[in-house]
């Protein structure tokens, strides 16, 4: 029987080519998605002419705590027990500081921290002993963000979680990690203007952006090695050099 991988957000970007990673490895994969039902689609169809595993899609929007009881049933219905749960997907409002309202704010710490947090707690029986849970920090939870604020505290408070969850999870031998990458080629970026970009450029080492796919070894890694746990891994080109 194969491992059982859930990964949110897993039909772009990173979530992608993690699940594409998982899926060489043998794993069956539950990706969820937010809106992009096409997308999702094509994905599937795609990822299914190329892996024997099983491949699910669950719409579920992460702002939405619902999402949590929706994603358990769908596990209990059929009988899923976890080996890996990655929380990949999340979300910014990059509105100014003085101008954000509270409810704007809530939204984005129920998607980023309380989705997670609480969908843990829920699934909690359902993670197998020795299992691994992964989050996707960012770069922008270790350093001040310079535009967003919720979202540069929403990654700070799950780069905290990897640290305090450790206890939490140990009665179940479950490790829980994070990657925090600075700047990735995807969509999520693709309305950053292109002088913005090379600026970025220039302070990393790198001097590029990070393909998605440079990523994938590190969430295997955080799969696979039993002893890493409670580590943010920072994946960022070196973006501190100048
Ligand atoms: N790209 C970067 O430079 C960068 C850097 C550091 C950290 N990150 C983090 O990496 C993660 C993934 O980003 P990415 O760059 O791979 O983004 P992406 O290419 O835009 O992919 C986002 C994925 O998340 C899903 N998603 C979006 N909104 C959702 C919602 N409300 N509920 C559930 N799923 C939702 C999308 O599905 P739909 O489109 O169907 O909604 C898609 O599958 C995020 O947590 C982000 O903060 C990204």
């Amino acid at each position: 029987m194969n491992r059982q991988a859930l990964i949110t957000g897993g039909t772009k970007g990173i979530g992608l080519s993690v699940a594409n990673g998982l899926l060489k490895s043998g794993f069956d994969v539950i990706l969820t998605y937010g809106s992009d039902s096409i997308r999702a689609n094509e994905v599937k169809q795609d990822l299914q002419q190329k892996y024997d595993s099983n491949i699910v899609l669950l719409q579920a929007d992460i702002s939405d705590l619902n999402s949590i009881e929706f994603i358990n049933q769908y596990l209990v219905d059929n009988n899923i027990a976890l080996d890996t749960l990655i929380f990949n997907a999340g979300l910014t409002n990059r509105t100014i500081f003085l101008e954000m309202e509270l409810s704007a704010w809530k939204t984005i710490f129920d998607a980023n921290v309380h989705f997670p947090v609480f969908l843990i707690q829920k699934v909690y029986d359902r993670l197998k002993i020795g299992s691994s849970v992964i989050f996707t920090g960012s770069l922008m939870g270790a350093q001040p963000h310079s535009v967003s604020l919720v979202y540069g505290i929403t990654k700070s408070t799950v780069h905290a979680l990897v640290k305090n969850l450790v206890k939490f999870l140990e009665p179940r031998k479950i490790r829980v990690n994070a990657v925090a990458p600075g700047f990735v080629d995807t969509e999520w970026q693709k309305n950053k203007p292109a002088d913005v970009k090379v600026s970025i450029n220039s302070k990393m080492a790198a001097g590029r952006f990070c393909e998605p796919d440079e990523l994938t070894n590190v969430y295997l890694m955080l799969v696979e090695n039993q002893y890493i746990n409670g580590e943010v891994i920072v994946v960022d080109g070196g973006y501190s050099f100048k």
